[in-house]
């Protein structure tokens, strides 16, 4: 087996992300729009499969847990209970000549700009709300935000959720999608960018019951995701937050850590956030949202552990951790992304030997269609196979498949592991049950 080597940079997985169609700037024919990426044909596959994972693991194997899919604009009042409009701010510098804003403790020098050299302004609290009109004619349109989180369209669906469902408390409702936070970049790649995903779950229990223990149990499982999707527990820090940084109503919070190739920071979260989300929707609002206890004859407002994922640095860390250059003889080099076969883009890569032989291309295209039909699979005809291993191997495909003339002749292939580089010959009916075992 090739040995591990050659560091991992954020500017390689930039790089590949580019090249290889996992990720673009956003909006780049147009010079760009900062702190902007879309995902390319890979990126969207990659992505897909990380969220697949964490419904199947979060959602559809527990008994006690439910999905939701909440809109993006919500009432504007809902923001102004949860306090985000008032307290979602950040406090910025902002350039008197270049207008580009600062967090004045991310500033090395704090009395000038370090893109032009201006001067700042005093530091203003900024509202991390995009802002949009609802209504055909802006003066008389209604202010609404775009969700800065996916949690509180499952505080005001709670009632809803529990009344049409068979749910008893302790249970949980799961949502995945997208959050927007006008805020300043840190520069790195897809970690921090106004646009991203959620993948969210708020757990109610009741008043009285072990909230710690429920906390750890949920701390445990969160694990049990890392591990699905192939990042190293040694990677990751629990970084118990203090009293003195905790939001007021949360009495426990702890940002999962990772190590990243530009340093260790948050990468998922997980808090206890009391009964306050529900209070306020409940005083907001005017309608009870209490939860009524048959067996204990007892009304109360649930509390709530809420795990907290986002998608962008989750898949941001996969990659990290994923990449690997490593020399496979003296003087060569393969780049490789080693990820879990179930979040590979394509899971098998097929190629006939010699595109200028309609046998080969022939036989290559009925397998390909066969297997299609139960996996992603590439179509490779390009350059010779040593090119086509290599631009496998740097999207993660874990099997290419060659059909040769011996195939035609006894009805096997060649099948090569992407991590070992070993090559085996299959026959054409095990395929099926030889990729059943393996990327299951
Ligand atoms: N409902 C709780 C909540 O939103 P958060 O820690 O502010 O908590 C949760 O956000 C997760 O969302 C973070 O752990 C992170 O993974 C992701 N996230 C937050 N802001 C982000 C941003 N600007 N860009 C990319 N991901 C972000």
């Amino acid at each position: 087996m090739p040995n591990k080597k050659n560091e991992v940079t954020m500017d390689k997985i930039v790089s590949l992300c580019k090249r290889r169609g996992f990720i673009f700037p956003g909006s780049e024919i147009y010079g760009g729009l900062a702190n902007t990426y879309d995902y390319g044909p890979l990126g969207v596959e990659l992505k897909n499969n990380l969220k697949k994972i964490w419904w199947k693991y979060f959602v559809q194997d527990r008994e006690d847990m439910v999905g939701l899919d909440g809109g993006i604009i919500l009432s504007p009042k809902i923001w102004e209970v949860s306090g985000h409009v008032k307290n979602f701010k950040d406090p910025l510098a902002e350039c008197k000549k270049c207008h580009h804003r600062f967090r004045p403790d991310k500033l090395k020098d704090a009395s000038k700009c370090p893109d032009c050299n201006g001067e700042f302004t005093d530091v203003k609290m900024f509202s991390g709300l995009f802002k949009t009109i609802i209504g055909p004619i802006e003066e008389d349109g209604l202010t609404a935000y775009l969700r800065p989180e996916t949690a509180q369209a499952i505080f005001v669906n709670f009632k809803n959720v529990l009344d049409s469902g068979t749910n008893k408390i302790p249970f949980g409702i799961g949502q995945i999608g997208k959050a927007f936070r006008n805020e300043i970049t840190t520069g790195n790649f897809i970690f921090r960018t106004y646009e991203f995903e959620q993948m969210e779950i708020e757990y109610f229990i009741a008043p009285n019951a072990d909230w710690n223990k429920i906390f750890e149990g949920w701390l445990e499982y969160i694990y049990g995701y890392a591990d699905l999707i192939g990042l190293p527990r040694g990677q990751f820090f629990n970084h118990e937050i203090p009293d003195t940084e905790r939001a007021f109503y949360s009495k426990r919070t702890i940002d999962i850590e990772y190590q990243f190739p530009f340093g260790q920071d948050e990468l998922w979260a997980i808090a206890y956030r009391t009964n306050y989300d529900l209070s306020r929707h409940q005083e907001g609002s005017g309608k009870s949202l209490e939860y009524f206890d048959e067996e204990k004859k007892a009304k109360f407002i649930p509390h709530v552990i809420e795990p907290t994922f986002g998608v962008d640095r989750t898949l941001l860390a996969v990659l990290s951790q994923a990449y690997v250059e490593e020399e496979v003889k003296p003087g060569e080099t393969r780049a490789v992304l080693k990820l879990k076969p179930a979040l590979a883009p394509f899971k098998i890569a097929v190629f006939p030997l010699l595109k200028n032989k309609p046998q080969l291309v022939e036989k290559a295209r009925e397998v390909f269609q066969a297997l299609k039909k139960n996996y992603n699979c590439a179509w490779d005809e390009r350059g010779n196979i040593g090119k086509r291993y290599r631009a496998q191997d740097e999207i993660g495909t874990p099997y290419c498949l060659t059909i040769d003339f011996d195939t035609l002749e006894k009805g096997d292939v060649t099948v090569r592991d992407r991590d070992t580089m070993k090559q085996e010959r299959i026959k054409i009916e095990e395929l099926g049950e030889y990729f059943e075992e393996r990327l299951r």
